[in-house]
């Protein structure tokens, strides 16, 4: 792995693209314990989670579905503020055991808005697997159930994250070159 330039800012190499595959097997094995018999719902959060979705679901070997969905934020037309809207959930999801897989939780203010939008729906269960996470900078009391590997509060790429559209495809994990 190289250091890499997207747009204006460098990257340097984090995790390689080894590591990342082994942190997704873990993930993997706890949901073919957890779900088995189970038939979840995998929802993926768009675009960023589309590269951990297809690396977990070839690893699980338990009868499940996957779905997508993507969160759109806009500014409220009242004095509401941001507003999002969770668009392409096509599923019934009243009763099934669901499964958000997010690219990476940061402050937890996006998966906040996944869950109360899903719970409207009265599932029986909404778990979230996430591929990072960043602990320092979450501000949410939402448990992350299943996070493939911790970060620090550093700006990442890679693995299908991105700096302003570019490096989802770059694979393994690059953080941010300070400067
Ligand atoms: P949150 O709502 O603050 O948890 O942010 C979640 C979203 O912000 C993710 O789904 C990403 O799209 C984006 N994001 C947060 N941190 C990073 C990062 O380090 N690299 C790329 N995107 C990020």
């Amino acid at each position: 792995m190289n250091r890499v330039r997207l747009h204006d800012k460098e990257f340097e190499p984090y995790i390689s693209e080894r590591d990342v595959a082994s942190a997704i097997d873990k993930v993997a094995a706890r949901l073919n314990t957890d779900y088995a018999g189970k038939r979840p719902l995998l929802i993926g959060v768009l675009n960023g989670a589309f590269f951990f979705a297809a690396e977990l679901v070839k690893r699980l070997t338990i009868e499940c579905e996957v779905s997508f969905v993507k969160v759109a934020s806009y500014h409220g037309t009242r004095s509401t503020g941001k507003v999002s809207e969770l668009i392409g959930l096509s599923e019934r999801i009243e009763g099934r055991h669901v499964v958000v897989l997010e690219d990476i939780v940061d402050t937890g203010s996006t998966v906040r808005h996944i869950l109360d939008s899903l719970n409207d729906h009265h599932p029986a269960s909404v778990r979230i697997a996430a591929l990072l996470f960043k602990p320092e900078a979450y501000k949410q009391d939402i448990p992350i159930d299943y996070v493939a590997q911790e970060i620090p509060n550093a700006f990442v790429v890679g693995s299908g994250l991105d700096h302003d559209g570019l490096g989802r495809n770059l694979p393994g994990i690059y953080t941010i070159t300070e400067s």
